[in-house]
């Protein structure tokens, strides 16, 4: 039987038919509860770092280090995650960066949950068809490698804000780490050298500034176990580190950044770099089967369509299909094909455009999604909204989780965009500028770096943030924060943290075994459900015969969790996907 359920009318005003379709139900009379909680015993497969009173997680071994030192010296967990994002500025600037911008989410220890937005934001001479060429196509060339390509970076003001309200320790204090290591040197490891050989060619060597850095007298990138000394950029934190971010945002290195602008045809402009404000903001909530779910809320699309894919899954017993299973990836590529299309649709800068928040997240228009869902058949994309095909991406951005001996947990997923940003470092700062432009939709169902679409809530428009799927996400179990999660991968960061969350709930994995798994995704568009190896050929041919194209291809995602048990102890996995990456604690 098949009902066409009322319109539902979202808070944006706009309509939603929800064909509801009685004979795809595959939803189960008694809600179906989460599976036992595992923390890692001697007879798991994976087993995740422990420490009893603070640690880290993040994509570098030294940051991570950095971090547990502020920890050991009697920071909380937000001093120690500051002077990791510091850290990774100079030790992983593939990602890390003063040049871009970013998310923290973090929750005290006495519970109170609270985010902060230090995302880029639009110049004030940015404009709606910056990003097409003279027959109206968008140009990925000036969205992503010019200097119109960078948006006013946020992460300077965001880690000062977060120093202030929430910090401990002077914030002098939690950039000399990085300061020492831009001065002295770092010794170049595995992750950067590949990265310089992959990218360093493509995106920084048409650059003088940016050559001068990260290539050698002889034109050749830095290599593995060669020592890289960033003098400019020691100077720049050293300026941050007297003068607290004036020095970013009215000072020196604004000069810098828009003399750089202004001699190569970019728009920031010293009036918008003074303009810039970190933004705290409710964090978006949900619940799943019996767990609180906090995550990054718009500007970033990540914790909304968390909540909302987490919603729909609800409707199944996940647990009981197993994971791995064909149904189970059915259900949940489903799910994510119908949060990619609102996507689409619904998600902008919240201070430009009304996000139906409320709708998005509600359990009813869960429900009536779930409906929709049949584990024997998928259904195609073009039946969930007409769209383009997408190009391939990259996802450079970076993700660390940090928690302290006192419960407080932070966490931070912040990036230039594409790996090394717009490889553009302005003037003698030393800071390589962000491609974050190119998150915006340059033009209505034009596919970004990532594949993925817009329309109008994610125009270009002067001093807006462009929408991100960034998702420092944490979750929490009865009223004590449980998990801490984040990934870096573009639009797979979504999925990739959804996919954290469900192996810990839904199949009872240990933070590293949830974190080694398999994973997969699907984003509406292009119509293809994208796996990374290790899922057994019968289940891909069984998703075949359901109708999706499944396609394997390369990992997804970095994630950087940190799970605390009841009785204190403190588990921790980085992500076997990258090299050099850590978890430490004390
Ligand atoms: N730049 C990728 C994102 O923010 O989602």
């Amino acid at each position: 039987m098949t009902i066409q359920s009322s319109l539902k009318r979202l808070s944006g005003g706009l309509l939603i038919s929800l064909l509801v379709s009685q004979g795809a139900l595959a939803t189960t009379a008694a809600a179906p509860a989460a599976a036992p909680v595992s923390y890692g015993v001697g007879t798991d497969t994976f087993h995740p770092v422990r420490a009893q009173h603070g640690m880290v997680a993040s994509v570098d071994a030294t940051a991570t280090a950095v971090g547990v030192k502020i920890l050991q010296q009697g920071g909380n967990a937000v001093d120690a995650a500051v002077a990791v994002g510091y850290a990774l500025a100079v030790t992983h600037p593939q990602a890390g960066n003063l040049g871009g911008g970013g998310f923290m989410l973090l929750r005290t220890a006495s519970g109170h949950t609270t985010s902060i937005d230090f995302r880029e934001m639009a110049p004030v001479r940015a404009s709606r068809n910056m990003f097409l060429d003279a027959a109206g196509n968008a140009d990925s060339k000036k969205s992503l490698t010019s200097p119109l390509a960078s948006g006013v970076p946020g992460t300077v003001a965001g880690f000062a804000l977060a120093n202030k309200e929430y910090g401990t320790l002077p914030l002098s204090q939690l950039i000399k780490p990085a300061l020492d290591l831009a001065r002295n040197g770092i010794v170049v490891n595995d992750s950067l050298a590949d990265d310089l050989t992959v990218y360093g060619k493509e995106v920084l060597s048409g650059h003088a500034n940016s050559r001068a850095i990260f290539f050698k007298a002889d034109g050749t990138p830095y290599r593995q176990g060669e020592k890289l000394v960033q003098r400019n950029l020691a100077h720049s934190l050293e300026l941050i580190s007297r003068q607290g971010p004036d020095a970013f945002y009215k000072g020196k290195i604004a000069d810098e950044i828009a003399g750089e602008m202004e001699q190569h045809g970019g728009l920031i402009a010293k009036s918008d770099l003074a303009n810039y404000r970190a933004i705290e903001r409710k964090p978006v909530g949900g619940t799943y089967r019996g767990y609180q779910v906090f995550s990054m809320p718009p500007p970033s699309s990540g914790g909304v369509h968390i909540v909302q894919i987490l919603n729909i899954l609800e409707n199944f017993d996940l647990a009981k299909m197993g994971f791995g299973s064909a149904d189970a990836m059915q259900v949940m590529a489903e799910a994510e094909k119908y949060a990619y299309a609102d996507r689409s649709q619904y998600l902008g800068d919240p201070d430009f455009v009304k996000v139906p928040l409320q709708a998005l997240t509600s359990k009813a228009y869960a429900k009536s999604l779930a409906q929709q869902i049949d584990v024997a058949k998928a259904r195609p994309s073009s039946e969930i909204k007409p769209g383009k095909l997408a190009p391939y991406e990259s996802d450079q951005t970076t993700h660390f989780s940090v928690v302290d001996k006192d419960g407080n947990a932070v966490a931070v997923t912040y990036t230039l965009n594409t790996n090394f940003g717009s490889g553009i470092v302005a003037g003698n700062s030393g800071i390589l500028l962000n491609n974050e432009m190119d998150d915006f939709s340059a033009k209505p169902g034009t596919p970004n770096v990532y594949g993925l679409v817009g329309g109008e809530a994610n125009a270009v428009q002067p001093y807006k943030r462009p929408l991100s799927s960034m998702s420092p996400t944490i979750v929490v179990k009865d009223g004590k924060t449980w998990l801490v999660t984040g990934s870096p991968g573009g639009s797979r960061i979504i999925t990739t943290v959804l996919q954290l969350v469900v192996n810990s709930i839904d199949f009872g994995m240990n933070v590293a075994e949830a974190t080694n798994a398999p994973r997969f995704h699907h984003q509406w568009l292009p119509d293809q459900l994208r796996v990374e190896k290790g899922f057994s050929p019968d289940t891909l041919k069984l998703l075949t015969e359901k109708g999706q194209n499944v396609k394997v291809m390369s990992t997804m995602g970095s994630s950087q969790s940190i799970m605390l048990a009841p009785n204190g102890m403190r588990y921790g996995a980085s992500d076997p996907r990258s090299i050099d990456d850590l978890t430490a604690g004390y």
